[in-house]
């Protein structure tokens, strides 16, 4: 990763000097050789008046959580043009697109330098953006970028601050639909430097940065969706939509490893007042297809982000994607939790011992539910039972099991054998 040592050591000099102040670290990013220096560690808050949510002008372009493909998580800063060109093309000929997948996003590392009058340009992979862009939107699907308000993006290639009408106008030229914007370099370069010793106003420096890049973006007049990347500090999710952000991370990098992404999971219990049509909470990328995930993490895993109405961006190698993994990918009735469109997000109605219930309500009356298996040493003399009533359900309830796509009845207390990380997926079309 090309993040400049000066760069990282300033990071490191940030995460000690929180240190003293913060709050319980959230759990770290699995480190991987492709993932650059982000903080994990969690900033205190700030004492800041929630500004009022202005949503509205910003929410038509994500009324549905965005549904598409990132390179991250699959290439990291190997990405190439070509790479998007094939990710689009698998896009359409996988059927992904037709299951609703739209977005193709470049993430770090197209950058290049910026010319005498501070355009950016591309570097070597990236030779022609909007021929790029072009390409993409020939093929009916949309293109997003990334950036950042710092001087560097956090793999260490220019960023947009002091720049960023001009980036934005580039981006619009260029027929972009969606910009990634990550905190990173922010971090040492302004809030350390401007307010050394004042958490408050280093979070008002961060918040105005967002904000700067959301009227640049506004003021093009195209609409682009807006993502914020800043790990859900300060808890970001009061604030975002205030400055046009469509969509927040809520914690650290994901992973493709179980124990990252329950605990992300974990972390957005709670979370769920804050999403709606136009907002929504990001707990990052999917990793299906990716790593050593098992096939019921797997399905875990896009369970749950359907569950809490999460931006679903597909990060695995689509030329080489296993029939089993698409056929979790392309899920439409899971999809169908995700862009319900209520656009509630689940919440956490309770857990016992290793086993989570999470619930939402749907359109129409409806319900999903979904019951995971968190531990690793459950057997079937001692299965989990499931409680209607703490769900609110008197009596049995005809339901699908949007995995094996039967119909089935829950009883209340009804025995459950799921095996270790996985999950029951249900939707109730009238539950009683
Ligand atoms: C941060 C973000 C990731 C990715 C990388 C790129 O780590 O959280 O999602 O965009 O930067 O450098």
């Amino acid at each position: 990763m090309r993040f400049s040592a000066a760069l990282s050591l300033s990071l490191l000099a940030l995460a000690s000097l929180t240190a003293a102040a913060q709050t319980p670290a959230q759990p770290a990013a699995t480190p991987t050789a492709k993932k650059s220096v982000v903080p994990q560690s969690k900033a205190p808050k700030a004492q800041l008046a929630s500004p009022q949510v202005t949503a509205p002008q910003a929410a038509k372009a994500a009324l549905t959580p965005p549904m598409g493909w990132n390179s991250w998580n699959f290439f990291a800063e190997k990405v190439t043009d070509k790479d998007i060109r094939g990710a689009a093309d698998q896009m359409v000929a996988t059927g992904m697109k037709d299951a609703g997948y739209i977005y193709v996003n470049i993430d770090d590392t197209w950058e290049g330098k910026r010319d005498a009058n501070g355009v950016l340009q591309t570097n070597s992979k990236f030779p022609d953006m909007k021929a790029l862009a072009d390409y993409v939107h020939s093929k009916g699907l949309k293109i997003g970028i990334y950036s950042g308000p710092g001087p560097q993006t956090c793999g260490g290639y220019e960023g947009s601050l002091g720049h960023e009408e001009q980036d934005a106008k580039m981006y619009a030229d260029w027929g972009i639909d969606y910009l990634k914007y990550d905190l990173c370099s922010f971090i040492p370069a302004v809030m350390m430097k401007q307010a050394p010793n004042d958490k408050a106003a280093q979070m008002k420096l961060m918040i105005a940065a967002y904000d700067k890049m959301n009227k640049a973006l506004k003021a093009t007049g195209r609409p682009i969706v807006f993502s914020l990347c800043q790990y859900g500090w300060d808890a970001v999710w009061e604030w975002a939509p205030s400055v046009g952000g469509n969509l927040w991370r809520t914690t650290g990098d994901v992973s493709p490893d179980w124990d990252r992404i329950y605990a992300i999971v974990s972390q957005q219990a709670g979370l769920e007042k804050y999403a709606g049509p136009g907002h929504w909470n990001d707990p990052d990328m999917l990793e299906v297809g990716n790593g050593h995930l098992t096939l019921a993490e797997n399905r875990t895993h896009f369970s749950l982000w359907a569950m809490l109405a999460a931006p679903l961006l597909a990060g695995n190698d689509l030329p080489n994607m296993k029939p089993e993994i698409k056929a979790i990918l392309t899920n439409k009735e899971v999809i169908a939790i995700d862009h319900d469109k209520l656009g509630r997000q689940a919440s956490r109605v309770y857990s016992d011992g290793e086993v989570d219930v999470w619930a939402r309500p749907l359109a129409g009356g409806a319900k999903a539910i979904a019951v995971v298996n968190a531990g690793d040493n459950r057997y079937s003399t001692h299965p989990f039972h499931l409680s209607l009533a703490k769900l609110g359900l008197h009596g049995p309830q005809t339901a699908k099991d949007l995995w094996t796509g039967k119909t089935i009845t829950l009883t209340d207390n009804m025995p459950l054998e799921l095996p270790s990380h996985d999950v029951l997926l249900v939707r109730i079309p009238a539950p009683k």
